[in-house]
């Protein structure tokens, strides 16, 4: 099947043609590509044309595509049985490595991120006894109801959906604060001291572009919920095992943490911990109710072992950070080259180029980005057989498998289409 005939099949079977919306290439213009297999730093369309990956599946392949003590450890675990409803030795294995690796006291594996959010929102109305939730404008932490807000500019508003379909009464235990803003966090507890269950946070804003915390946010979070009685949730669905080996230790203080991405090394996972007196209170051992038909699942523990011991001795974080760093380098200095109003914005592994003269702080600055000029750069890189995340608010993933030469072929890839962006700015 060719990708146009792959595109035709999927706009016939699933909404929008696609079964994850930013995949539908909507926001930069041009046609999704169907990929058919992916190897190290490459994937490879239905057509058969490469592409030097910055996706990277969102997030996960911090150790590239295919990687090959990963699929060993998924066929072996294939090849006992796929589920069993049962426990299993793989998750003690995995639960030991992300509890030694994150000083968590109990964890909790789900199948996604968005599950994993969810459940820690849930845990700590529980514990709290209090059912608002403050969260942060252009933090996406999945998809469920409650965190589907972000409510648009006012501060210390209780929020209006951004998804149709969510009601009102949901939406509105929702309080929406601008990121790294301390004062509006202050504010909040100031004018209501006693309502908030959690306040959830990305450690590292990584859905509206790459948008790193700064130190006086950090320390905000880490005091005042706790001032207050409310627990702070660090999303780390991303940045969990990105940064660093374990959780990203920007937000130390935090009850709860959320993971996802890498510590299925590929495969579906979420999962959240933090001090066994809170977690404890998840059913068996206590009265929040969560479970999951697939939850722990022995291939996704073994491709999450795998992918953690790989990751053991710091080098491929290292090495994607040196990479990310030169490719960060060479994409700033194309752009003052070029003379265009764009900034790259790098932390660790994860970069983004946004359209913007100088890098945002929070979503509204970061929404004023030329997403025009993005889609522009976008479809070019493409062209180039570069594969970019398909809109200005998502952020690039460098992986350990790259070359300094697939870094140097992007840059030079950047420089012709960052020249073609100026008949959109
Ligand atoms: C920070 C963050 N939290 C939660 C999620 C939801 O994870 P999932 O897509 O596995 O449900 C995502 C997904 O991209 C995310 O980036």
């Amino acid at each position: 099947m060719s990708n146009e005939s792959i595109r035709a099949a999927a706009a016939d079977l699933f909404p929008g043609g696609v079964n994850s919306p930013v995949r539908s290439f909507r926001s930069v213009g041009g046609n999704p590509v169907a990929i058919a297999r992916g190897e190290g730093p490459y994937t490879f369309d239905a057509d058969g044309a490469r592409y030097i990956d910055y996706i990277a599946a969102f997030g996960p392949l911090i150790l590239g595509h295919a990687h090959p003590a990963i699929v060993a450890a998924i066929q072996q675990a294939a090849t006992t049985g796929t589920a069993f409803g049962a426990l299993t030795p793989g998750e003690v294995e995995l639960g030991r490595r992300v509890v030694e690796a994150t000083g968590m006291e109990r964890v909790r594996f789900v199948n996604s991120g968005t599950e994993a959010t969810m459940t820690a929102i849930r845990l700590a109305r529980a514990a709290t006894g209090r059912d608002i939730i403050v969260k942060f404008d252009g933090c996406y932490h999945g998809h469920a109801d409650g965190l589907l807000v972000k409510a648009g500019s006012g501060v210390a508003t209780l929020g209006l959906s951004d998804s149709a379909g969510v009601p009102e009464a949901i939406a509105g235990l929702t309080a929406v604060l601008p990121y790294n803003d301390p004062v509006a966090l202050e504010a909040w507890f100031a004018a209501h001291p006693s309502d908030t269950a959690a306040v959830i946070v990305e450690s590292v804003a990584a859905n509206m572009g790459l948008v790193p915390p700064t130190p006086a946010f950090l320390e905000a979070l880490q005091r005042v919920p706790k001032a207050h009685g409310a627990l702070l949730v660090a999303d780390e669905v991303i940045t969990g095992f990105r940064i660093r080996y374990g959780l990203s230790n920007l937000l130390p203080g935090a009850d709860l943490a959320c993971l996802g991405k890498i510590i299925g090394g590929g495969l579906p996972v979420g999962a959240l911990g933090g001090r066994a007196e809170i977690m404890s209170l998840l059913a068996p051992s206590g009265p929040v109710y969560q479970a999951g038909t697939l939850s722990g699942n022995p291939l996704v523990m073994a491709a999450g072992v795998a992918m953690l011991d790989a990751l053991a001795d710091g080098e491929a974080h290292r090495r994607a950070e040196a990479l990310a760093r030169r490719l960060a380098d060479g994409l700033a200095a194309a752009i003052a080259l070029a003379e265009i109003p764009a900034s790259v914005v790098r932390l660790g592994s994860m970069l983004t180029v946004f359209f913007r003269a100088s890098a945002p702080a929070d979503y509204a600055e970061a929404r004023e980005s030329n997403t025009a000029a993005f889609g522009a750069f976008h479809r070019s890189m493409l062209e180039q057989g570069i594969m970019l995340p398909p809109s200005q608010f998502e952020t690039w993933f460098v992986s350990s498998s790259h070359g300094e030469a697939d870094i140097d072929a992007t840059i030079a890839a950047a420089r012709i289409a960052l020249a073609g962006t100026r008949g959109v700015l």
